[in-house]
C-alpha cells in the first residue's frame, strides 16, 4: 500500500489528500515506487531504545545498550549538588538543559496521546521520560531559587573526541535564578514537568505530584523574572541552544502544560493575555508556539472551551503553512518527498512538524472538526474516507509544467515513511532499522569503542586521530538513533564530521516516538 502524507494519522492523511487534488493542475511530479510499509513496531522499540545510549549518570542493571557505562558521575560537584543523571543532548557529551526539557515534554506528549498503542512498550517509553524527569527535578530543587540548566563547557568539550565515560573537560555547572533569569528554559522545564506528570498520574501518583509542584513553582519563577537564559548564565551554552525566538513561545507552552496538569484556570487567564501571535511554520526546541497552539486545540476541540478557538485557529494556519499545496503553504520539499526547512539537522523538524499534524488530526477525528486552507476544505468525512485507501500527492514546484494527472507520478510524501527508507537512496535514517542506514554517525560514545571493548582510556586528540578521521564504520551501532538527515537534494554522504546531516539529537527521537506508536497501532506487519 502507499501512504502519502508527511508522518500523519490516518485523518491528517486526508489533509494530504486535500492538498494533493489542489496541486493537481500545476504540478511537477516525480516517481518514487513504495510498496507495503515499514515495521512500526520495530522502529518504536528502536527510537526508544536510543535513549539509553544518550544516558549520562550511574547506569541502571537493566541497561540494555550495552556499549555505554557510567559518566559524570560528579556532573554538579562544581557547584556542590548532586547533578548527575539525564542525556547528553546528541554526539557530544553536554547536558543542555534547554533542549533536555523539551525532549522531555515531546516525549511525554507521545506518551500521553498515543501510550495506549505503544502495548508493552510504554515502560521503556516511561523509562525514558523518568530518565530525564529525575534530573529536572534535581536541576530544579536542590538549590533553593536556582534552576541548574547545563552541566560541562560546551567548547571544551567540543575541541575533544572522547567518550563520556572517559571525559575530562570542564564540567562547568550553568544556572538562571532571580538575578539572572531564564524564563525561557524554566517555562520550558515546568512544561517538561507538567507533561511527565500526566505520564505518571496513573503509574506513580506520588511522583507525579512532586513534578506538579515542581512544574508549578518553575512556571511562577519564569513569570516572575522575565528574561532570555542565554543572555545570563555565561560560557557558551547560549550559543549552542539561544532563544532565538525568545521566551513568549515558551510562556505560552508551559502555562498550556500546566494548565492541563492543574486544571488551574488561572493558567487559561495568564496564556490567554499574553499576545504570543506570531505567524510560525516550524517547530523545534526553540520555538513552541505552533506545538502550544495544537496542544490548546486540543481543549478547543475535544473538550469544546471556546475560550481556546483563536490557538486553534493558529494551529490551522500553521498546518496550512506546512501541507504541500496549500495556498498558504511555505514550505518546500525534496523531490524525494522530505519536508525540508533547514540545512541544519533538518528531520528535527521533520519529526516534531509530523508529530503536529498527527496530534491535530486525531483531535479533528475525535470531534468531527473540519477546517479549509484558504478555498480547500479539509474535511473529517475526507479523512475518513482516505484513510484506509492509497493517497498520493504531488510536490508543486517552481517549474510546474506536469499536466498529466499527477496520480500517474506519484511522490510519497509520507515522513515517518520517508525516515524508514522510503527515499531516494532506499536508506533508512534511522540507525539499526532496515537494510540499509548510516554507519559513520557524528555521535562520540558511537564512533569510539566501548569500555568493554577497549577498557584503556582514550584522550581528547588521540580520539580524533584514531576514531574521528576513521574510514571504518562506527564500532558501537546505536540502535534507534534518527540522524539529521538527507539534504534539500535527497543526497545524505554518510559522513562522521558532517554533523549538520550525521548527527542524532534525543529531539528528533521524542517527536517521532509518538509518531511511530500511532502507525504501530495502525498497521500491524
Ligand atoms: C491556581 O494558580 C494560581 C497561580 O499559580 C494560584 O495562585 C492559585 O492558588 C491556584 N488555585 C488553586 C485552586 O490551586
Ligand atoms: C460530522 O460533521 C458533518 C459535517 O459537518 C455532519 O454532517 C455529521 O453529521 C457530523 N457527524 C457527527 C458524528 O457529528
Amino acid at each position: 500500500m502507499v501512504i502519502c502524507s508527511r508522518k500523519m494519522s490516518s485523518s491528517s492523511r486526508a489533509l494530504v489528500l486535500i492538498a494533493a487534488v489542489l496541486s493537481v493542475a500545476s504540478c511537477s511530479c516525480s516517481h518514487v515506487v513504495a510498496a507495503g510499509h515499514p515495521d512500526y513496531a520495530d522502529a518504536l522499540a528502536k527510537s526508544i531504545l536510543f535513549f539509553q545510549g544518550q544516558r549520562s549518570g550511574r547506569l541502571p542493571p537493566d541497561q540494555a545498550v550495552k556499549w555505554r557505562s557510567n559518566s559524570g558521575l560528579s556532573d554538579g560537584s562544581a557547584a556542590n549538588v548532586d547533578l548527575t543523571g539525564g542525556y547528553y543532548d546528541g554526539g557530544d557529551n553536554v547536558k543542555f538543559g534547554f533542549p533536555m526539557a523539551f525532549t522531555t515534554t515531546m516525549l511525554s506528549w507521545g506518551i500521553v496521546e498515543y501510550g495506549g498503542r505503544m502495548q508493552g512498550l510504554v515502560h521503556d517509553a516511561r523509562a525514558a521520560v523518568r530518565w530525564a524527569a529525575d534530573y529536572l527535578l534535581k536541576a530544579a530543587t536542590r538549590t533553593p531559587g536556582v534552576l541548574y540548566v547545563g552541566v560541562g563547557d560546551p567548547d571544551a568539550d567540543h575541541r575533544c573526541w572522547e567518550r563520556p565515560e572517559d571525559m575530562d573537560t570542564p564540567r562547568t555547572v550553568y544556572s538562571v535564578s532571580a538575578s539572572n533569569p531564564g524564563s525561557d528554559v524554566a517555562a520550558e522545564t515546568a512544561a517538561a514537568l507538567a507533561a511527565a506528570a500526566l505520564v505518571f498520574k496513573a503509574a506513580d501518583p506520588a511522583y507525579s505530584k512532586r513534578l506538579v509542584t515542581t512544574a508549578r513553582n518553575l512556571m511562577a519563577f519564569a513569570v516572575q523574572h522575565p528574561g532570555k537564559y542565554s543572555d545570563h548564565i555565561g560560557g557558551d551554552v547560549g550559543a549552542y541552544y539561544a532563544s532565538y525566538s525568545g521566551y513568549q513561545d515558551e510562556l505560552l507552552w508551559g502555562s498550556a502544560w500546566l494548565h492541563w496538569a492543574t486544571k488551574n484556570s488561572s493558567y487559561l487567564d495568564y496564556l490567554n493575555s499574553l499576545g504570543a501571535n506570531d505567524g510560525v511554520d516550524m517547530f523545534s526546541w526553540d520555538n513552541k508556539l505552533a506545538g502550544a497552539r495544537v496542544l490548546l486545540s486540543r481543549r478547543a476541540l475535544v473538550d469544546r472551551d471556546r475560550r481556546l478557538e483563536p490557538f486553534r485557529r493558529q494551529a490551522e494556519d500553521f498546518i496550512c503553512s506546512i501541507l504541500p499545496g496549500s495556498p498558504s503553504s511555505t514550505t518546500q520539499y525534496t523531490p524525494g518527498g522530505m519536508m525540508y526547512k533547514s540545512g541544519q539537522a533538518n528531520l528535527q523538524y521533520v519529526t516534531s512538524a509530523s508529530f503536529l499534524l498527527t496530534t491535530f488530526a486525531k483531535y479533528m477525528a475525535v470531534s468531527n472538526h473540519t477546517f479549509s486552507c484558504q478555498s480547500v476544505p479539509v474535511t473529517a468525512k475526507t479523512l475518513r474516507a482516505l484513510a484506509k485507501k492509497q493517497v498520493y500527492i504531488c510536490v508543486v514546484t517552481s517549474s510546474s509544467s506536469c499536466m498529466e494527472p499527477c496520480m500517474d507520478k506519484r511522490v510519497r510524501l509520507h515522513q515517518v515513511d520517508y525516515i524508514l527508507g522510503k527515499n531516494p537512496l532506499g536508506m533508512s535514517y534511522m540507525v539499526g532499522y532496515g537494510a540499509r542506514f548510516p554507519q559513520k554517525i557524528h555521535h562520540r560514545a558511537s564512533s569510539v569503542p566501548s569500555v568493554g571493548a577497549h577498557p584503556a582510556r582514550i584522550g581528547c586528540q588521540e580520539g580524533f586521530r584514531d576514531y574521528f578521521n576513521a574510514a571504518s564504520a562506527n564500532p558501537n551501532v546505536h540502535i534507534g538513533a534518527v540522524v539529521g538527515g538527507p539534504d534539500q537534494h535527497d543526497a545524505f554522504p554518510d559522513d562522521r564530521g558532517d554533523y549538520d546531516r550525521s548527527e542524532p539529537t534525543t529531539y528528533t527521537n521524542a517527536a517521532l516516538v509518538g509518531c511511530l506508536a500511532y502507525f504501530a497501532g495502525s498497521y500491524k506487519n
